[in-house]
């Protein structure tokens, strides 16, 4: 693979993930799910242009749901004893990329919400990050982060493209598959550290497939890190940050954590 590093002193994972790179974090079954073990983040890049992310789950919750141990051909990352990050440079053709590149691109720019957070009585644009869900059949709802979205049916290339291949990886039928896509429209966007523990949303493996607007000017950094080696624990300490003051649920970054991040900032070269 061609740029995966270790921070020795931190334990943090960074992937750099190119153009058409599907990348996942799994656990092998619900009970060990990966959201209660390892938090991941976007730090921001310093690279060109818009990125796109599909990033798929399952809403399956009971029944036989692969074991991602199982899956071959895929570049395997442990990051603790039950939770690793798989990544898939190849898992689509080139041609499959370009064709889902442009659809998701129109279908975003056509039907996306803007990600507008609202926070300690104040709304945060996100950079003018947007928002798409999609599902076999429309109006699933999706919540997090106090957000509801109802999603859309899947775009055709999605429908043929993404889905029967995802559907095999998490051992579920098609209409278990869920999407959620995110549009950054610069690189400065950024996700500080959290997990994806959500209701009603199977957490064994997330996947996801990065696009990017000017692939040779570019990719997109992915950090992952255990809980357990945030030094008092993941938001588990006194110091906290603004945000963690501030009482927001998915953040529990604490002053030494951003002062790692800022030097793992320092050490992505992208
Ligand atoms: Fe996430």
């Amino acid at each position: 693979m061609k740029a995966h590093t270790l921070n020795p002193k931190t334990k943090t994972h960074s992937f750099v993930l190119d153009d058409g790179v599907t990348i996942a974090m799994a656990s092998p079954t619900q009970p060990n799910s990966f959201q209660k073990d390892i938090v991941h983040r976007v730090p921001p890049a310093r690279t060109e242009g818009w990125r796109l992310n599909f990033t798929v789950r399952t809403i399956e919750t009971e029944g036989a749901i692969r074991d991602p141990s199982t899956i071959e051909n895929v570049h395997r990352v442990k990051i603790t004893e039950t939770c690793s990050v798989l990544v898939w440079e190849t898992l689509f053709s080139r041609e499959e990329l370009e064709t889902l590149k442009k659809e998701l691109l129109d279908t975003i720019r056509g039907s996306g919400v803007a990600d507008v957070t609202k926070m300690w009585g104040k709304t945060f644009d996100n950079k003018g990050r947007r928002v798409l869900e999609m599902a076999e059949k429309p109006g699933f709802k999706y919540h997090y982060a106090g957000k509801t979205v109802t999603g859309i049916e899947f775009s055709p290339c999605v429908q043929t493209i993404v889905v029967p291949k995802m559907a095999e990886i998490f051992g579920v039928h098609a209409s278990k598959i869920w999407g959620h896509l995110v549009f950054y429209p610069t690189s400065e966007c950024k996700l500080d550290w959290h997990d994806d523990g959500e209701d009603g949303i199977n957490p064994h493996m997330i996947a996801s497939i990065t696009f990017l607007e000017f692939p040779q000017k570019g990719a997109r950094p992915f950090q992952v890190r255990a809980k357990a080696d945030f030094p008092s624990g993941f938001g588990g300490r006194k110091s906290k940050t603004s945000a963690a003051k501030k009482g927001t649920k998915r953040s529990g970054a604490t002053v030494e954590d951003v002062k790692d991040a800022k030097r793992e900032d320092k050490k992505i070269k992208l």
